[in-house]
């Protein structure tokens, strides 16, 4: 039982979220970066990034876990280094301002790399990668998120889904760009099933006694009490070697919480001692790096687009249609939801009503006013 979806136009989305942060107190520069990160979520169809998670910003910053003026401060920086206290600011523009600083460190020495601690949820980290690209340079980018990956053989939720992204510039129209959490399902798109009412699959989340667990209010339910747990990648237990998900994981948090000297596990989860909201102290890693260091921009080019194209020419699997290298199912996604306008299912036009309501944004006509 999917309900109702409704296509909005991309513009009409972007102002909306750019005037539902601005209607919190974000500064108007600030949260047109935060739309800019958002809107091109929902432009490569990651729907569980995109204005799917506006209300879920403007909760956090009623609880005041997130504060609409971002204060950031460099508190130490070399010559290819820095680091960054985001002081609990929009996750967006802090990570906007990280990425900056490592692109023009890799401009002037070849390698930037920037951590961040006491940053807030900064969306989709391909975004911040294809600033990379889009300077010519390798992006890497990863974060820590709030407790809920189990690590192999265990069942409490420990390590977030932590993403990891890397995007390279290629000769194609689009670069290589693999983005993604190092849990097999992200919590967003459980957040995603629920709002369109559908379960999940097996083995992507467990329970306390280690079994499936598939009813999605249920898991974010149970998540938020430390009993409901994501699957690495590779999934239970070392049959399909979920200790390389868990490894990655791991990793992520280690690049994202001790070079900043930031929180970490259990310190990220937005909760204080008592129980009570608090700030979330996610920590992140951004990493840009000259290919002209290297074997040139051009020959890194044609080489990256040599290998996404062999790649795409392979011998396919029976019955399969296409072998897709990372970063082109995204870019095939931009025209569209450009031309379509970008989906909004019944719990979403909930969401966004709501917030119309309170922020008293009444001079924007949605195809699904009234409803709910
Ligand atoms: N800020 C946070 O705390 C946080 C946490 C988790 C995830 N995220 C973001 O959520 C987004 C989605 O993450 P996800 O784990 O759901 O991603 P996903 O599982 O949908 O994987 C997406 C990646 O896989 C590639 N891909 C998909 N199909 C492919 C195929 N057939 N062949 C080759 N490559 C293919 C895509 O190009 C993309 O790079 C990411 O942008 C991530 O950064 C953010």
């Amino acid at each position: 039982m999917a309900g109702k979806q409704w296509h909005v136009p991309v513009d009409t989305i972007y102002n909306y979220i750019k005037d539902t942060f601005v209607g919190c107190g974000v500064p108007a520069a600030d949260a047109k970066i935060i739309a800019d990160v958002l809107i091109e979520s929902d432009l490569r169809g990651i729907e569980s990034h995109g204005v799917g998670r506006l209300y879920y910003y403007y909760v956090r910053i009623k609880a005041g876990q997130h504060k609409v003026k971002t204060e950031y401060k460099v508190v130490k920086e070399g010559k290819t280094t820095a680091v960054i206290d985001g002081e609990h600011g929009q996750g967006h523009v802090i990570a906007h301002n990280a990425m900056k600083m490592a692109i023009q460190k890799a401009k002037e020495h070849g390698m930037g790399a920037v951590a961040v601690r006491n940053g807030t949820h900064f969306g989709i980290c391909g975004y911040y990668t294809k600033m990379a690209v889009d300077a010519g340079m390798i992006g890497i980018v990863c974060t820590n998120a709030r407790p809920s990956i189990a690590p192999t053989w265990g069942v409490e939720p420990m390590l977030g889904t932590n993403p990891l992204a890397f995007a390279m510039p290629s000769d194609e129209p689009f670069p290589f760009s693999l983005d993604c959490a190092t849990s097999i399902i992200q919590r967003g798109k459980v957040e995603m099933a629920d709002r369109a009412g559908k379960s999940l699959a097996e083995h992507l989340v467990i329970g306390t006694d280690g079994k499936s667990l598939t009813n999605a209010p249920e898991i974010l339910k149970l998540m938020v009490e430390d009993k409901a747990a994501l699957l690495p990648i590779g999934g239970a237990g070392e049959e399909l070697a979920g200790y390389k998900g868990y490894g990655y994981a791991t990793v992520v948090e280690i690049l994202s919480a001790s070079l900043s000297n930031g929180s970490f596990l259990k310190g990220i989860s937005g909760l204080d001692a008592d129980g009570k909201k608090t700030f979330y102290r996610v920590g992140h890693f951004f990493m840009a790096i000259d290919p002209n260091e290297f074997a040139g921009l051009d020959a890194f080019k044609k080489t990256t687009g040599d290998i996404l194209r062999a790649l795409r020419a392979s011998k396919k699997a029976p019955g399969a249609s296409r072998i897709w290298t990372a970063g082109e199912k995204e870019h095939e996604s931009i025209a569209l939801v450009k031309k379509e306008g970008i989906p909004v299912n019944e719990g979403l036009a909930k969401e966004l009503l709501t917030i119309k309501k309170a922020l008293k944004l009444d001079s924007y006509k949605f195809p699904f006013d009234g409803f709910a």
